[in-house]
């Protein structure tokens, strides 16, 4: 991937910053609304937390859209210096794997909830159809879609943030600092 020479000394920048802290304050929204919310089955009605967990999930597959495009054009700072190639390795596979289920996630629910023809109202429009409600060969997305967000988003998030406070406590380097107001 390039590197973007005017980030190399400096960490992410203000935008990169930006768009990483504001999706994570939309996933803890997001995984609040899915664990309070009503079990979802046939005829469950779309109450307010079905509603948010909606709304929420598509502005975070927005969000993730755009931040998507800025890291392809604007690219990623240079690595740290002295940071061992196996973790630089797996960092970046953590991170595309994280990139990649920021936007299967919410995709898959909006197929389900489309599937299940529930409405998704966005401050009062409806938001457009991916497939029509009953659509053959679509009924799998619903499991998924929790399966996905559950284990797999959240496993990887966990070794995300170990990843990342592990720099900053036990190799006090300077990796969390890039991504942190201020650098
Ligand atoms: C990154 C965004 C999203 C995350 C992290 C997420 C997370 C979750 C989780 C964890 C569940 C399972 C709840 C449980 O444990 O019972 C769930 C269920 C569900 N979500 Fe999402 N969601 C996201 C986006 C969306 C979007 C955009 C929609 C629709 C527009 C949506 C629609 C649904 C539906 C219909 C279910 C019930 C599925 C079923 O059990 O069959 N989600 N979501
Ligand atoms: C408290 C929680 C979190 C902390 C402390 C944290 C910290 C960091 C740090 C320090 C970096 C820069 C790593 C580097 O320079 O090599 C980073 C990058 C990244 N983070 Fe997080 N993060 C957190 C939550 C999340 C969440 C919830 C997601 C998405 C689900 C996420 C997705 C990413 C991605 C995709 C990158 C790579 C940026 C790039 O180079 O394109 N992070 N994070």
């Amino acid at each position: 991937m390039t590197v973007d020479a005017t980030q190399s000394r400096s960490g992410y920048t203000g935008t990169a910053k930006t768009l990483h802290w504001l999706i994570v304050a939309l996933l803890i929204a997001q995984f609040i609304f899915a664990w309070t919310m009503p079990g979802i089955r046939r005829d469950t009605p779309v109450t307010t937390l079905i509603s948010l967990h909606f709304t929420f999930g598509v502005i975070v597959l927005a969000v993730a859209v755009i931040r998507l495009l800025v890291r392809l054009v604007r690219g990623a700072p240079a690595p740290e210096p002295g940071i061992p190639a196996w973790q630089e390795t797996s960092s970046q596979i953590v991170h595309w794997l994280l990139y990649a289920l920021l936007l299967i996630v919410p995709l898959l629910g909006w197929i389900n909830a489309d599937f299940r023809g529930m409405p998704i109202i966005m401050f009062g429009y409806q938001v457009p159809h991916l497939i029509a409600a009953r659509t053959p060969g679509w009924q799998w997305t619903g499991d998924v879609h929790g399966l996905l967000a559950n284990y797999v988003m959240l496993a990887l998030i966990g070794l995300h943030v170990l990843g990342a406070l592990y720099h900053h406590f036990v190799m006090r380097d300077g990796v969390l600092k890039r991504m942190l107001p201020g650098r």
